[in-house]
């Protein structure tokens, strides 16, 4: 019997590695230079409240470097929340509505000239078909000139109630978004960009790189879009691990990373999707993670569910399926998941191999939150677990222990400290005089 086993499992495992691809480097030349000018505005800018409706919120409190450009828990507090990380707590003056559905995923190279995708559903993605050359929620009324995909995803947080717009009647951005305001004069991207314009340490960065500011233009949402972005692909490129250091030439990796990188590309078959040197293929695949939280419903509906790339495409195929992430620093952006489901990384690859929700046991970490509905409404409906469960293709792939943590060590050969770190880090302070979160 035991040979039985152990002869199906090589066989599955040869089995799963036919479709591998080749490890490769990432290259460095393959990131955009920006204007130093332009970094630093958008710096400012990612970790100041001012872009937040009730100047309460940055982009850093979600993605901040002490959580490797992510926030430390499965599903974040958004507007209404007091705290970084896993010390966050909901402010009983101001209590957020609800989780924030997804787990914030980590920043990293986002700024790559092969990325694509944006989102754990790729709502915004490049199109060459749309005027725009982008197509997002916002179809037609996506104002134009973003200088990336990068940009264009600036715009969707702030207009977000619960991340960073604040609730109707609270403040001028949500009362905004609530009537449909978004493009145009007095619309919501209009009245921060206006925050930004009359803050004169703002108005003189984008002057250093900007002509039409410096000739007494106003700073647009555009401008601080693209600043940001700007920012986000130079602070956190990440390609200086032990991985990439080893394909350019350098010192091989050690074991058990190197037998775990012989499974990743192999055996275990992780590079059919993990591949190209993003160790992501940009697509989408239903990998039976387990969902927890509010979800993604739309206005007129009630469930709990995150159906995925299918909110996006409306295509049968894509139910319950989500991108495939990026893998440079993942030892350190847990909890992991899009609904960050697994806090203990080794029990998430374990799980992610040969998926079966109904060995799952909940290891969330969430912050304490009275409004919140109940987490795991979904994981305790029977059909709702077997469409999640039932959309899983992929062929699984039994991994033992020993398999689990030389591909922990791969893992974590991926990481790069000084990306993490960020290369100008934390600011002391920023332009608005708001509290910077550190
Ligand atoms: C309340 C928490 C929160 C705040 C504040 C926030 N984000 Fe996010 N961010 C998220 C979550 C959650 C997602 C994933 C959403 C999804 O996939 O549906 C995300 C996704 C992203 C992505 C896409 C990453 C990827 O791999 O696809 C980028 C880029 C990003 N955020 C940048 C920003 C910027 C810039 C700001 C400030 C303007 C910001 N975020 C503010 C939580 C937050
Ligand atoms: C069929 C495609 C596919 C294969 C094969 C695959 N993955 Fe994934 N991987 C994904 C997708 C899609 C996600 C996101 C799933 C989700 O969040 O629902 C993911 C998520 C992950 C994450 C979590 C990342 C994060 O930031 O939360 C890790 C780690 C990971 N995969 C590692 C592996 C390893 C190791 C293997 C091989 C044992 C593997 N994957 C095989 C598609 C795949």
């Amino acid at each position: 019997m035991t040979v039985f086993r152990s002869l199906t499992r090589v066989l599955a495992l040869l089995w799963a590695g036919a479709a591998c691809a080749e490890p490769v480097a990432l290259d460095p030349g393959d990131f955009d230079e920006f204007d130093a000018a332009q970094v630093q505005a958008g710096w400012l800018l990612f970790y100041d409240p001012v872009l937040s409706g009730n100047k309460n919120i940055s982009c850093a409190t979600c993605h901040h470097p002490k959580f490797a450009t992510s926030d430390g828990l499965s599903l974040g507090l958004g507007e209404g929340g007091i705290g970084l990380g896993r010390a966050r707590v909901a402010d009983s003056n101001n209590l957020p509505e609800q989780r924030i559905p997804r787990n914030s995923p980590a920043l990293f190279n986002l700024g790559h000239r092969a990325v694509t995708v944006m989102f754990h559903d790729g709502r915004i993605e490049v199109d060459p078909t749309r005027k725009s050359g982008l197509r997002t929620p916002l179809e037609d009324e996506m104002a134009e000139g973003f200088a990336s995909l990068l940009s264009a995803q600036t715009m969707f947080p702030v207009l977000s109630a619960d991340e960073m717009a604040g609730h109707y009647q609270e403040n001028d951005v949500s009362q905004a978004v609530r009537q449909g305001r978004i493009t145009g004069d007095g619309g919501a991207w209009d009245i921060i960009a206006k925050r930004v314009d009359a803050i004169a340490a703002y108005r003189a960065l984008f002057a250093a790189f900007d002509a039409g500011v410096a000739g007494g233009d106003p700073v647009t949402f555009i401008d601080v879009s693209d600043a940001i972005a700007a920012f986000v692909a130079t602070e956190w490129r990440a390609y200086d691990t032990a991985f990439d250091r080893a394909l350019r030439g350098g010192a091989p990796l050690p074991e058990p990373a190197a037998q775990g990188q012989g499974l990743f590309f192999g055996a275990a078959g992780c590079s059919g999707c993990h591949s190209g040197a993003l160790l992501s293929d940009q697509g989408f695949h239903a990998m039976a993670t387990p969902q927890l939280g509010p979800g993604k419903a739309a206005r007129f509906e009630s469930h709990q569910r995150d159906d995925g790339r299918f909110r996006v495409t409306g295509a049968a195929a894509d139910a319950f399926a989500f991108r495939t992430p990026m893998l440079r620093n993942v030892t350190r952006t847990g909890p992991w998941g899009h609904a960050g489901a697994h806090s203990d990384l080794a029990d998430f690859v374990k799980f992610h191999a040969d998926p079966v929700l109904a060995t799952y046991a909940p290891q969330a970490t969430l912050p304490d939150l009275s409004t919140a509905v109940a987490d795991w409404a979904v994981l305790e409906d029977a059909g709702a677990t077997a469409a999640i469960q039932m959309a899983y293709q992929p062929r699984p792939v039994a991994l033992n222990d020993a398999d689990i943590s030389n591909i922990l060590a791969f893992l974590d050969a991926l990481t790069d400290d000084a990306s993490i770190a960020g290369r100008l880090g934390v600011p002391d302070a920023v332009p608005s005089g708001l509290a910077v979160d550190r």
